[in-house]
């Protein structure tokens, strides 16, 4: 049973394909790639219009490349799924009509699939997947959730942020330091060469008693931080950089050790693309490690966006039985 997967919620361009056939896991047969942070970049973040002109380009030489990979063709698909939101709505309208386009002409059935799920379910494309059930922290530009999971489409909402997601605090805090677009990666490895004590910034919510998280305090005052510097910002930019880092980090590795303690689960899985920072990597290893939960994440490539999570999300939910593919080639897509 194979499975196509398109994503093009934002500003990647992601196409795979698994074999959905066997016992077990999905298995991922290919997956391309093609990122449009280089043309986002002079702009310093992204620019929809380009966004979903790119993924019309893009989109049909990965799904080649991807059956090339598998060296499978157009007609052994099954199934074709693509992310149906959130994100931008033309860009998602690029994977959306593309799925279904395919779909029609193959006579095949297609299923949307939400994006945050399939960053949800990216571990299970790994080695070591995780099992039902587990807390996740969900931690990508747009969303920071802790969620119980008890299996595919069961899914209970513990916290969320009430204002920026933990991304945009990285990226909008390496904005302001002018490190460029998108800043999660760059400001993380400026923090390498900086003091993360050097400036006291603000962990909100850290002491609220819920699960719920607030960064949009932290940003504002890296910012103050920045304008008292002045001049002198350029010479401390790494320490104010590693301080920014260590406030994220911090709130994040403490709510997800309140969420294990609040559901008793010995399993934490972390999904999106901050699950690709290494501090917040080796703070929850460590943690964890002590009180003998296990953590997964997805393979470093897979943390951001690709289309190999929705191929695999989609598998797992017509395994599962949560959802059918449909000959609906109506489609729509959710930008919220
Ligand atoms: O999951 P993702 O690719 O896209 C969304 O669905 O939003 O996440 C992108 C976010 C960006 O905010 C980026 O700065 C952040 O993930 N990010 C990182 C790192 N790699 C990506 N943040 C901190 N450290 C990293 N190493
Ligand atoms: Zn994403």
């Amino acid at each position: 049973m194979l499975v196509l997967g398109i994503e093009s919620s934002c500003d990647e361009t992601g196409v795979a394909l698994v074999d959905a056939g066997g016992p077990g896991v999905p298995k991922l047969l290919g997956h391309a790639l093609h990122s449009q942070v280089r043309m986002h970049e002079a702009y310093g973040g992204v620019v929809p219009e380009l966004a979903s002109r790119d993924h019309i380009r893009r989109v049909l030489p990965l799904t080649h490349e991807v059956l090339r990979q598998a060296g499978r063709s157009l007609p052994e698909i099954e199934t074709v799924a693509y992310t149906r939101g959130p994100g931008l709505a033309g860009a998602l309208l690029v994977g959306a009509g593309v799925a279904c386009a395919l779909g029609a002409s193959l006579g095949k059935p297609v299923l949307g699939v939400h994006h945050l799920e399939g960053h949800l379910l990216s571990p299970f494309l790994g080695a070591d997947p995780p099992q039902f059930p587990f807390v996740a922290l969900l931690v990508s530009g747009g969303h920071t959730q802790l969620m119980r999971v008890e299996g595919v489409g069961d899914y209970e909402l513990l916290g969320e942020t009430i204002d920026d997601a933990a991304g945009e605090a990285f990226d909008k805090s390496a904005k302001l330091m002018g490190l460029g677009y998108p800043g999660g990666p760059a400001l993380s490895k400026l923090a390498q060469q900086g003091d993360a004590k050097a400036f006291a910034l603000p962990r909100p919510l850290l002491h609220s008693g819920d699960l719920d998280f607030s960064f949009a305090g932290l940003k504002t005052a890296v910012l103050t931080q920045a304008r008292k510097l002045g001049d002198q910002l350029e010479p401390r930019k790494a320490d104010l950089a590693a301080s920014t880092e260590a406030a994220i980090v911090e709130v994040l590795l403490k709510k997800s050790l309140a969420a294990l303690k609040q559901t008793g689960l010995k399993r934490l899985v972390v999904a999106g693309g901050v699950g690709a920072n290494q501090l917040l990597r080796e703070q929850l290893n460590a943690a964890c490690a002590k009180r003998g939960v296990r953590v997964h994440y997805p393979e470093l490539d897979l943390c951001t966006d690709n289309g190999a999570m929705i191929a695999m999300a989609a598998a797992m939910r017509l395994a599962a039985g949560v959802q059918e593919a449909n000959r609906d080639y109506a489609f729509d897509v959710k930008p919220r």
